[in-house]
């Protein structure tokens, strides 16, 4: 059994990628426990998820940057907290909250990074007519999307793809690159 690395995920929407995430940590070889999971969105379909595999959940609804960092940082010091796990957290954290918490902040994007950075990924992607997309996991900066990358896996774009069909591969493909990201960091 290694010695577990304490996680808190910050998510604000469906928490496909915390479900894959908490199953992966259930595994004794997996480098991290999840202890904690903050939403800023009261509607998370991922606070359930935490929930049902009885993790602490922090709602931390959204009223300035400033008054949701302040209070992420109380709970993330209260649960020791050493990594961070962005997973379609849709707040950009400030440089203040990157100095402040001093350990390591991920996330995971839709695109092959540098390309592609913020909303709407997959229907640009698609107009851009690149032959290949991907998911990108790379160190939290206080620029969008753009810190170092840890990992990226690519996909090939099919002819007929559509959004749908694209975001639905992609997220299959970044439930598993997340974990070997955290594997490869803490190896
Ligand atoms: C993912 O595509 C992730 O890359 C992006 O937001 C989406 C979150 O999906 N940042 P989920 O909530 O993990 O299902």
């Amino acid at each position: 059994m290694v010695n577990k690395v304490s996680t808190c995920v910050f998510i604000s929407g469906n928490g496909s990628n915390l479900n894959a995430l908490i199953k992966n940590s259930r595994s004794d070889n997996f480098p991290i426990k999840i202890v904690l999971v903050i939403s800023n969105n009261p509607k998370s379909k991922g606070l359930k998820i935490a929930k049902k595999y009885k993790i602490n959940t922090k709602l931390i609804e959204y009223k300035s940057n400033k008054n949701f960092e302040n209070l992420a940082l109380l709970e993330l010091k209260k649960n020791n907290i050493r990594l961070i796990c962005l997973a379609g957290f849709m707040k950009v954290l400030s440089g203040s909250f990157i100095k402040k918490f001093s350990y390591t902040i991920i996330n995971i994007h839709p695109s092959l990074l540098p390309k592609f950075k913020g909303l709407n990924t997959h229907k640009r992607v698609l107009k851009s007519k690149d032959k290949y997309s991907g998911c990108t996991i790379h160190y939290v900066s206080p620029i969008l999307d753009a810190g170092q990358i840890i990992l990226q896996k690519k996909i090939l774009i099919k002819k007929n793809e559509t959004e749908k069909t694209l975001k639905k591969k992609i997220l299959l493909l970044e439930h598993k690159a997340y974990a070997e990201a955290i594997i490869s960091l803490f190896k």
